[in-house]
């Protein structure tokens, strides 16, 4: 039987440890225990993400807790004030926010479609679907998104709906189908984003690292992932290859786990950077999406492995 007491405050008997299958076994049964089913199960009824209630804050960070995970619907229709999500995130604990290059001076991203410019370069401002991935994929690995907030202005005339999945999810998924999936997925060159070449010459460096990784600190998981197949490199060992495959058919497949919506005016999603993808979308005259984004580099509060599992 699993022992508590060894597990305060270091890895030792961390679930994500492929060497401790009794803490992951043990963590694995209370994860899957009452996981929600439905997405209904993790939206969540606030006045204004700006000002959380007690009660609002407590849900939030207990289904956060469970599945990395929430969705809102609050009362805050028409309103496109970009500190909803900085206001929201304060409260959650996140205070690392990651100032890309084409976020606002705020550090908030407007995702809307942009036909010209720079942004029209690249997919998030574009109407095109958007594959499975994880924020911040190709950032090195100081720079990790840990946290991911969406907030809905407005949505599109038809379509840009998210599929969303909890990574601790898939990685119980891909562990419990093969447990050297997981040891081929982190390695620290499982996957390399290459450099990116600008007209001045190396914009960017190649980013090597790991799918999965365990933060030294809290002992968390985190995921790094895109099933982009063009401008990433997979190591060429033939089980990161089955590894690889796997986790694409899990994403293609129709797993209870995987949970599908639109976010609406007004609607968010508040999560520890959960895998997920876009579908493409048609704006018309009176529909144009617009969504903010903000990105951390920490996890939302008391929502840790150690805090929720009592490791
Ligand atoms: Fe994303």
């Amino acid at each position: 039987m699993f022992s508590l007491s060894q597990t305060k405050g270091s890895n030792k008997n961390n679930p994500f440890d492929l060497n401790n299958t009794d803490a992951y076994h043990y963590w694995r049964d209370k994860k899957l225990s009452g996981y929600p089913t439905s997405i209904d199960e993790l939206l969540i009824e606030i006045k204004d993400p700006r000002a959380l209630s007690a009660a609002e804050y407590q849900t939030i960070i207990r289904s956060c807790g469970k599945t990395n995970m929430a969705l809102y619907r609050s009362e805050t229709v028409g309103d496109s004030d970009k500190n909803i999500p900085l206001m929201l995130a304060k409260q959650l604990g996140l205070r690392l926010l990651d100032h890309n290059w084409l976020a606002d001076k705020e550090g908030v991203t407007s995702l809307t479609v942009r036909p010209t410019g720079e942004r029209s370069h690249y997919i998030p401002y574009t109407n095109r679907p958007i594959h499975w991935h994880t924020d911040g994929y190709y950032n090195p690995a100081h720079r990790q998104i840990h946290s991911l907030l969406l907030h809905c202005v407005a949505s599109a005339a038809q379509g840009g709906e998210n599929a969303l999945l909890d990574h601790e999810i898939a990685y119980i998924l891909i562990r419990d189908e093969n447990p050297d999936y997981i040891r081929a997925l982190m390695a620290n060159d499982a996957m390399t984003i290459p450099a990116r070449i600008s007209d001045t010459g190396t914009a960017r460096p190649d980013q090597p690292g790991p799918v999965f990784s365990i933060n030294p600190v809290s002992g968390d998981l985190h995921m790094r992932y895109t099933a982009r197949t063009r401008s990433i490199i997979w190591e060429h060992h033939a089980l990161t290859r089955e590894a690889v495959d796997f986790v694409s058919q899990l994403l293609d497949s129709d797993s209870g786990y995987i949970f599908r919506g639109r976010l609406e005016p007004g609607m968010g999603l508040i999560s520890n950077n959960v895998l997920h993808d876009r579908a493409g979308f048609e704006n018309d005259a009176l529909h144009e999406r617009l969504l903010y984004r903000a990105r951390f580099y920490d996890r939302i509060r008391d929502t840790g492995m150690r805090k929720v599992f009592q490791f």
